[in-house]
């Protein structure tokens, strides 16, 4: 039976959602469906912020607590917690759901109303690399900056292994032989703790031998997160979407990797504090900044403010820049004329050498890193 309050904004906002991960996301499709026909699930979402009453959102919130009950009924239907995972047509899902939710009312309430969706996705750091080899190619060793950064993994870059495959389909000769580049690199998506993050190529991606030398890696974030507080990690991989098991899994073993040795990030806005991040490097460390899937979060004002705080800093001295951004979401930033307005991860080398701005536009790629296409 339908829910007689379909028409309401949440409810579409869920089937929206539902239709949306329908193809590669069952599970989150699945649990959607039954969220859109329960009035006691779709209505908790109101509890949330305005601007966080998202179906994704309540889907975190539900799998934080599943994560955290891993024998409960309900974790059976979770691919990334048990490998014989439940049908998600199972029609026994909505009264496991039901219960599950409306009996951890109090949980639910405070996770709606205190967490925000925020990802950290570790998949870029495949995109980042071939950029970065091309850097350290004449500028080594670097000071790497990443902005916009969550929890800092993805300053982790020369601690995981990287294979790139060339996509045979890609028609053209592509580069990156299914060599695996990476101390340690066990052809495994997790040898021995270490994320192997695995990118299909086309194009003559400069896929190097071996990762350059980072003397110091920081991140920027205006909200980070604490990767050594077990429920802020908790919540990062509740944000992780289950149905996608081996990105739940680097992502679960880069935090690992993190707690033990965690990141160190800038609390604050990236227009503040860019300069005086990329001034405090010393001068035998050539500053890199990257941005992933970050800057689509200021406003178009303040992409313009962080461009130009970039471009003084490049005046005073060299300086490299690397972002993985959408064209339609960050527009202001310097994106190759064909890719205006275009939804992709557009993939850009800004360098500044002796006072002058050089822009390649590099590639295009999946945002969590599974494909590189080089330009
Ligand atoms: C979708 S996450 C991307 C995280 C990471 N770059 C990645 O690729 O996984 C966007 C991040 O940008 C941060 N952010 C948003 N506005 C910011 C600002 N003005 N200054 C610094 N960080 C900001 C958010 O807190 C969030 O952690």
């Amino acid at each position: 039976m339908r829910d007689p309050w379909n028409d309401s904004e949440l409810v579409q906002r869920v089937e929206t959602h539902q239709r949306y991960s329908l193809t590669r996301a069952p599970l989150n499709a699945a649990l959607c469906g039954v969220i859109a026909r329960d009035r006691s699930l779709h209505t908790l979402l109101a509890h949330a912020p305005v601007e966080q009453q998202l179906p994704v959102l309540l889907l975190a919130a539900i799998h934080f607590l599943v994560i955290g009950e891993p024998d409960h009924e309900l974790a059976a239907w979770y691919p990334n917690l048990t490998s014989d995972f439940r049908d998600p047509a199972d029609p026994a899902l909505a009264r496991v759901l039901h219960d599950f939710v409306n009996d951890r009312g109090p949980s639910m309430l405070d996770l709606l109303a205190t967490r925000r969706v925020q990802t950290n996705e570790v998949g870029r750091c495949a995109l980042f690399l071939p950029a970065l080899a091309l850097i350290a190619a004449d500028r080594t060793p670097i000071g790497h900056i990443d902005v916009g950064t969550s929890a800092g993994l993805t300053t982790l870059l020369p601690r995981f292994a990287y294979r790139y495959d060339v996509d045979e389909a890609g028609g053209d000769e592509g580069a990156g032989d299914g060599e695996e580049v990476g101390a340690g690199a066990s052809g495994d998506v997790i040898g021995d703790g270490q994320p192997l993050l695995v990118c299909s190529t086309r194009g003559a991606v400069p896929v190097p031998t071996e990762i350059p030398t980072i003397a110091r890696a920081r991140g920027i974030d205006l909200d980070p997160i604490d990767i050594t507080d077990p429920d802020d990690a908790r919540w990062l991989r509740a944000c992780c979407w289950p149905d996608q098991i081996d990105r739940f899994e680097r992502l679960a073993a880069a935090i690992e990797m993190a707690r033990t040795d965690p990141p160190e990030i800038v609390a604050g806005d990236a227009v503040a504090v860019i300069r005086d991040t990329i001034d405090t490097l010393p001068s035998d460390q050539h500053p890199v900044v990257t941005c992933s899937w970050a800057l689509n979060y200021l406003t178009a004002d303040a992409r313009r403010a962080f461009v130009a705080e970039l471009d003084a800093a490049g005046a005073a001295r060299d300086l490299s820049w690397v972002f993985a951004e959408s064209p339609a979401l960050a527009p202001e930033l310097p994106h190759a004329p064909d890719l205006r307005g275009e939804h992709t991860t557009a993939l850009v080398l800004v360098r500044w050498r002796e006072g002058e701005r050089q822009v390649d536009h590099l590639a295009t790629g999946h945002p969590h890193g599974y494909w590189l296409h080089w330009r």
